[in-house]
């Protein structure tokens, strides 16, 4: 009996180890995030030759992770390590457009120096609504160096009442458990590049992920392959995301603690930021010392939630400090139930009580988190707290499907965040387009199988001429000397297939 179920464990790991390295060796083909322009300010030679060396120039905020949110003619902060320099600029570019803009920011006031510096850079009226890659160059002793961010600025025209943002939690990158919900769409990472192609479609104002986007519990120095992986992965989101780590993020492995990885891919365990008016807390809810998240192989000694005083006076801080018209926290373990279960020494979630006094005290409006694969929401003194399901792993409850969560206000109140009440978010797979390019005109199938109306942003990539739409509004282009990038959105009503065509005039 004993040698039949050693059998039967010894297959099953066998079975996923192969499973990884299919998925792992699947390549990930995205496009460049820091490629440069071939017009003008790449072309000066000072900055075309600049070399890349993280080691002496490095951007530490704002991060692709946690990138900064800034209003046209606004300001904001960015944070670098530099060794010795003689000159600095500041450029940014267009993330993941063929069309690409590159400005040169002028006005830089200088807060820190040396070894931490700080300097805010202010945002010219002319710049275009967009996502953006941050590049520093340094000139040093006749040598130009660069340090680059991708994806680490969204630039608004200005900040609105009304917005969006949607929920992910849960990709799990390099999770066999997929596989019991569909083999086809796990192998090569499918469904969450899938997920991805529908947010960027959707086009929300940014996208909150709150946890366990690595796996770390499968093979020997996984997170070394899953981290670089996942970072990849995460760049072809051309809207800003926001993490926060889950338990599976930061085990504690055989040579590899899964913080630092974050720290060094992602950035900060726990931090805040503001929309406009409004204010997110990310908190990290794995926050236990390096003995408590020790894990060997697949079996961690606790997975379930813990927050630490220190963090916890930091949340009390950060949202007494607050005065946003809505707060809200996003973070992995939900602090509406004790995760005692989810531990081999019988550890409860350490703050939970504490923590949600303090949402309940300092005006939490909603709380997001992730970590059970299923879908939530409980209301609890006026605030909202939700679970998430999975875009990737498996599913807990027979009613569940992969899917994410789409938040919107308007008027600065919380207007919706079910796909269907009472609870359920926007299933994965029920939204798709392609675009077809013909000799003077392009179209793009769009299908919306969901129950309720979409706005579809498609971008067109054209050769230079005027353009008008057939079925949607032109709202942006971009235009260099042989492209007209046209940014064009629709209207889909439920359950229909929509062509929006451009035509050449
Ligand atoms: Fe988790």
């Amino acid at each position: 009996m004993f040698k039949k179920t050693k059998l039967i464990v010894n297959s099953i790991f066998i079975l996923l180890l192969i499973f990884s390295i299919i998925s792992s060796s699947n390549a990930l083909e995205f496009e460049i995030y820091n490629k440069e322009g071939n017009n003008n300010i790449f072309q000066n030679p000072i900055f075309k030759n600049a070399i890349e060396n993280k080691t002496k120039y490095k951007i530490t905020y704002p991060l692709s992770t946690t990138p900064a949110l800034v209003e046209k003619e606004g300001k904001f902060i960015i944070n670098f390590e530099a060794e010795e320099f003689e000159e600095i600029y500041v450029t940014i570019s267009t993330a993941y457009e063929p069309v690409i803009d590159e400005i040169l920011l002028e006005n830089i006031t200088y807060l820190n120096e040396t070894p931490n510096w700080k300097i805010e850079v202010n945002i010219p009226l002319s710049i275009t609504e967009e996502l953006y890659n941050i590049t520093l160059l340094f000139i040093n002793e006749g040598q130009s160096y660069k340090a680059i961010q991708p994806r680490s600025l969204k630039i608004f025209d200005e900040f609105k009442d009304d917005f969006s943002f949607i929920h992910i939690t849960d990709i799990h990158y390099g999770d066999p458990r997929g596989l019991v919900e569909s083999i086809k769409e796990t192998i090569g990472f499918k469904s969450i590049k899938r997920c991805i192609k529908e947010i960027n479609l959707l086009q929300p104002d940014f996208v909150l992920i709150s946890g366990d986007i690595v796996f770390g519990q499968l093979y020997p120095f996984e997170y070394k392959i899953e981290y670089k992986k996942c970072y990849d992965l995460l760049q072809s989101f051309d809207v800003p995301t926001f993490l926060v780590p889950g338990n599976h993020d930061g085990y504690n492995r055989i040579l590899e603690d899964g913080f630092d990885f974050w720290q060094e891919y992602f950035g900060p365990l726990y931090y805040s930021f503001d929309y406009g008016e409004y204010h997110f807390t990310a908190v990290n809810s794995y926050d236990m010392s390096k003995l408590y998240r020790l894990t060997f192989l697949f079996i961690p000694l606790n997975w379930g939630g813990s927050i630490t005083n220190e963090q916890l006076n930091w949340v009390e801080n950060d949202l007494a400090n607050s005065h946003s018209k809505l707060n809200f926290m996003f973070l992995h373990h939900n602090p509406l139930w004790d995760t005692i279960s989810d531990s081999l020494i019988g550890m409860g979630y350490k703050n939970r009580k504490n923590l949600l006094s303090i949402i309940h005290e300092n005006g939490v409006d909603m709380v997001l988190a992730g970590h059970n694969h299923l879908d939530t929401v409980n209301i609890e003194n006026d605030v909202v707290f939700i679970t998430t399901t999975t875009p990737e792993s498996e599913i807990s409850t027979d009613d569940g499907y992969w899917g994410y969560r789409f938040v919107k206000i308007i008027n600065g109140e919380i207007f919706s965040y079910n796909y269907k009440e009472p609870k359920y978010s926007i299933p994965s797979y029920h939204i798709d387009y392609n675009i077809n390019f013909y000799d003077d005109f392009a179209e793009a199938i769009v299908n919306n199988s969901l129950d309720i109306n979409i706005e579809a942003n498609v971008k067109f990539l054209m050769p230079i001429g005027t353009y008008s739409v057939e079925n949607g509004e032109i709202i942006m282009q971009r235009i260099n000397e042989d492209y007209n990038e046209i940014y064009v959105k629709s209207n889909i009503q439920p359950q229909t297939t929509k062509t929006i065509t451009l035509f050449k005039l």
